[in-house]
């Protein structure tokens, strides 16, 4: 029998968002490849444990939910806090919480706008720094975040909070890149095209006919570039938005 790949051997992780689809593919895949900690921070619990029992089952990863709403500073201190308590260090973090919509220009009102940017901006940022200020002093980390395809190209039909958002995403990937590369750190990012998870099960405008792969993209095809985003298979990649999004959009 092959010997199973073990890229990310007992590597300790925060995934936020990874009670959803991607960040739940991307916990598997993490704990499939050696991750021996991983922490779910996710305001559904009841998804979360889930994925967690799924894990634990298969592999020999310790797994804790922490409640995080993304969008609340103490949350996010709280959530850092707890990993460093549990298992003491922190090798990865995937910004993977996230909100979207597709509101008209006149329903992106200022409330609506600070509220999507609380989680899809400033969590983001938030959850970043935090890391950071482990990872910087362990002269080692990887930070993967995830933008959109809306960010690349304008998006299609979700409001321009999120477009802007994902757009951001991308812009501050870059700057923590070169702030935090002389700490051995590398930061990048994921632009994925439509992807089948809960977040995309109303968009039912998309067809598959227009993508050169001719189809959707699954969980599995983002987390599978997190791991290796995630892994020392990308030690000299940092800054990078990699789009994953079967040719929809190319550069
Ligand atoms: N599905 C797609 O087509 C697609 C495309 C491009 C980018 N993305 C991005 O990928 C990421 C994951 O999305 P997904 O497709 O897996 O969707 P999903 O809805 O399955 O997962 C999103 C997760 O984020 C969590 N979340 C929402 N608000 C939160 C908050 N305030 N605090 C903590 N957690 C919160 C949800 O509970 C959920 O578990 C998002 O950032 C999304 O914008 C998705």
């Amino acid at each position: 029998m092959m010997e199973e790949n073990k890229d990310l051997k007992n590597r300790i992780a925060i995934i936020t968002g990874a009670s959803g689809g991607i960040g739940s593919a991307a916990a598997v895949d993490f704990a499939k490849n050696g991750a021996s900690g991983i922490i779910i921070a996710d305001i559904d619990k009841e998804k979360a444990l889930n994925v967690i029992s799924n894990i634990e089952n298969s592999f020999s990863c310790k797994c804790i939910f922490v409640h995080t709403n993304i969008g609340n500073v103490q949350d996010i201190e709280n959530l850092f806090e707890t990993a460093v308590a549990e298992f003491k260090t922190l090798d990865i973090l995937v910004n993977c919480a996230g909100v979207t919509n597709t509101f008209s220009i006149d329903e992106v009102n200022p409330q609506q706008w600070d509220k999507l940017m609380s989680i899809n901006l400033r969590g983001t940022y938030l959850c970043c720094r935090e890391a950071f200020k482990i990872m910087r002093a362990n002269n080692y980390g990887k930070i993967i975040n995830i933008s959109s395809i809306s960010g690349r190209i304008g998006g299609y039909v979700t409001g321009i909070d999120y477009v802007t958002s994902k757009g951001g995403i991308i812009a501050m990937t870059m700057s923590l890149a070169k702030i935090a590369g002389p700490f051995n750190i590398n930061v990048n990012a994921v632009a994925p095209g439509f992807i089948d998870t809960e977040m995309t099960k109303d968009f039912t405008h998309f067809n598959p006919e227009t993508v050169p792969l001719r189809r959707i993209g699954k969980p599995q095809d983002v987390a599978s570039v997190i791991t290796f985003l995630a892994s020392e298979k990308s030690s000299y990649i940092t800054g990078a938005t990699i789009d994953i999004n079967g040719g929809t959009f190319m550069s």
